[in-house]
């Protein structure tokens, strides 16, 4: 019997919170591994913890957030002649400042990791997935993407709407190649995004902790999503429930609901 051949899973966003347990569950698989984030040094000691006789880990640091950034990434992988099989787009962040006083390159900056990062890679990458016959794409998204407009930060969840919508048109454009594309959208999830954005206290405060997932569950659940080629996943059914009643609710009433949330989150 022959040995399953060996996979290749590129993890964007590697060096924190989901990113991290990505990378640990393809090692735990026996994928071989390429991690990239801006931040080296994490992305070296997670390589570091991860590499083995039977597999191997590559850090390509990138700032994608610059329009050089996929660029400078892609480069890295052909130099090193690397073709990832797996392909999780999860570098992401949030801001909270309003739309009118946020610098233009910051918005710009958004767009490119939430947006244009994703979609080069999957552009770049899945020709040689399908022409190899097998290959995954798992495209980080968020709850966010599902439910209704938010002030604050005006761009984050429109543009986890567009990755979903992005995901779910590949989906079927790839359909029979053997190549599967899965949005996955989390709710609340504990890692370092709201530290990052600064609103950890603020969130805590407002949201019960059975609000709140795990990484590694929501990392098992995109992970099998994927595998079972679902072109969403929503991991919890807290947040099902949510995007259901999101779907249903006439958008009037819906806007009224999240001004709400804005407001505790403010208090
Ligand atoms: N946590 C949640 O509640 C939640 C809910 C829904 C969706 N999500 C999504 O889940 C994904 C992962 O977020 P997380 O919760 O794991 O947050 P996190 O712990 O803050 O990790 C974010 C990762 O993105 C990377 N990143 C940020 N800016 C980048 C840039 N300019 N260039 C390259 N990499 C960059 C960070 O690395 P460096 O800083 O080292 O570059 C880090 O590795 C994101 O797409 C986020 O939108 C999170």
């Amino acid at each position: 019997m022959s040995a399953a051949p060996r996979r290749l899973a590129l993890v964007t966003g590697a060096s924190a919170g989901l990113g991290v347990d990505f990378a640990r569950a393809c090692a735990a698989r026996g994928h071989d591994l390429v991690l990239t984030a801006r931040r080296r040094e994490r992305l070296t000691a997670l390589a570091a913890e991860l590499a083995s006789p039977e597999i191997t880990v590559q850090v390509l640091p990138a700032d994608l957030s610059a329009p050089e950034g996929v660029a400078t990434l892609l480069h890295g992988l052909e130099a090193h002649g690397l073709s990832p099989d797996l392909l999780i787009n999860n570098a992401g962040y949030s801001r909270t400042d309003a739309f009118l006083v946020s610098p233009w390159a910051e918005l710009a900056g958004e767009l490119e990791v939430l947006v244009h990062a994703p979609l080069r890679l999957a552009h770049a990458l899945a020709p040689a997935m399908v022409r190899r016959g097998h290959g995954r794409i798992l495209n980080v998204a968020s709850l966010a993407g599902l439910l209704p407009a938010t002030a604050g930060d005006t761009l984050y969840g429109p543009a986890k709407g567009f990755l979903i919508q992005q995901s779910r048109g590949l989906h079927l454009e790839l359909r029979g190649t053997g190549v599967h594309v899965s949005a996955l959208c989390p709710g609340y999830t504990l890692t370092e995004f709201h530290d990052a954005n600064g609103t950890r206290a603020a969130v805590s405060t407002a949201y019960p902790r059975a609000m709140w997932m795990s990484a590694e569950t929501v990392v098992a659940a995109g992970l099998a999503g994927v595998e079972a080629n679902r072109p969403v996943v929503i991991p919890g059914r807290l947040n099902r429930l949510m995007a259901l009643v999101a779907r249903l609710t006439p958008s009037r009433l819906a806007l009224r609901m999240v001004a709400g949330h804005a407001r505790r989150l403010e208090t």
